[in-house]
């Protein structure tokens, strides 16, 4: 069975640092609980980066090929995800069997590709870490402040968990990570499946539109979780509707109408004299104005972010 050797001491080494020297004690053994079929060799997992230090700790680690005792081959940055205790090492290898199964064909390309799943005794506790491919960096800013296409990619991203049945159920900025491509584009990764659960997914056969399709009507979009990712966090619709008093209108209307115009077209309700209707035309079309102007001015944001 492959193993992973892991740092009793997890305080990071300098990238110029020596990784090991052979025959170092100072690692705790872990058995796969799978390992990946390209991997046909023990591995040894050095500490370049604490990433994270929750409930779950992660590290950005060197992770080099093990024969016996001696490194063979070159080092491979990767991310481990250790679960310190049985009871999160149990909720780790739930989210390795997620990956393992239903998330299988997303691997290397939505979700991060999974290197193995270890499970042992170590110096703190029983353990669970899983090793996966390094997928960048966290995110300079909220969703919405994203350019547009990466935007569209990271809703793409969500629905393609979703028709592979799973609800992600912690779809937030940190849990998605940033990197740049060979080509030079930004590409978008979702990870952490601690709260993930199996979906039979309505929207299945929806496609994601370019970014600024009208919202679809209420009711005939039935997926909490792509909904409220579209329409509010990520917001890559655009409003289908504006409310005036108690009735919604076409949103073109506030776009192109002055508020005269506007008002030739709705219906005034009975008792509300027409200067305040003409002066609530004109609140209602200028805030919707506002609104689709900051958009695209963060549109218009660089990406900002170190390496
Ligand atoms: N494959 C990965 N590539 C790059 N960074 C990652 C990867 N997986 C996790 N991270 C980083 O580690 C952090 C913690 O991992 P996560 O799985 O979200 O743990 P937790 O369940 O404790 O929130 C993430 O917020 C992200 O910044
Ligand atoms: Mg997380």
């Amino acid at each position: 069975m492959f193993k992973l050797q892991f740092p009793q001491d997890t305080t990071p080494r300098l990238a110029d640092a020596p990784a090991f020297k052979d025959g170092e004690d100072g690692w705790d053994t872990l058995e796969a609980y799978y390992h990946g079929s390209e991997l046909a060799f023990d591995i040894r997992a050095t500490i370049r980066e604490r990433i994270h230090n929750g409930n779950m700790r992660a590290f950005r680690v060197g992770l080099y090929p093990v024969h016996g005792n001696t490194i063979a081959g070159e080092e491979l940055i990767a991310i481990c995800k250790v679960a310190y205790g049985r009871r999160r090492a149990k909720l780790l290898k739930k989210e390795a069997d997620l990956y393992r199964d239903k998330l299988a064909s997303l691997q290397g390309k939505w979700v991060p590709a999974i290197f193995g799943c270890y499970l042992g005794q170590t110096v703190e506790a029983w353990t669970c870490i899983l090793v996966m491919q390094d997928c960048g960096r966290p995110l300079p800013c909220p969703f919405y402040m994203l350019p547009p296409q990466s935007r569209a990619q990271v809703v793409d991203g969500l629905h393609h968990l979703h028709k592979a049945g799973i609800v992600h159920r912690d779809f937030t900025e940190h849990n998605v990570v940033i990197q740049k491509t060979d080509s030079g584009k930004y590409w978008l990764t979702i990870v952490d499946f601690g709260e993930a659960r199996e979906h039979d997914c309505p929207c299945k056969d929806w496609k994601v539109e370019p970014v600024y399709a009208p919202q679809p009507v209420t009711g005939t979009f039935d997926c909490a979780e792509l909904w409220n990712a579209c329409a509010q966090d990520v917001d890559i619709w655009r409003p289908r509707t504006v409310r005036f008093y108690e009735e919604f209108y076409p949103a073109d209307w506030a776009a192109s109408d002055t508020p005269e115009e506007f008002l030739e077209r709705v219906r005034i309700p009975d008792g509300i004299m027409r200067e305040d209707a003409l002066e609530y035309a004109y609140s209602v079309i200028t805030r919707y104005r506002e609104a689709a102007w900051t958009r695209l001015e963060w549109d218009k944001l660089p990406l900002l972010w170190k390496d």
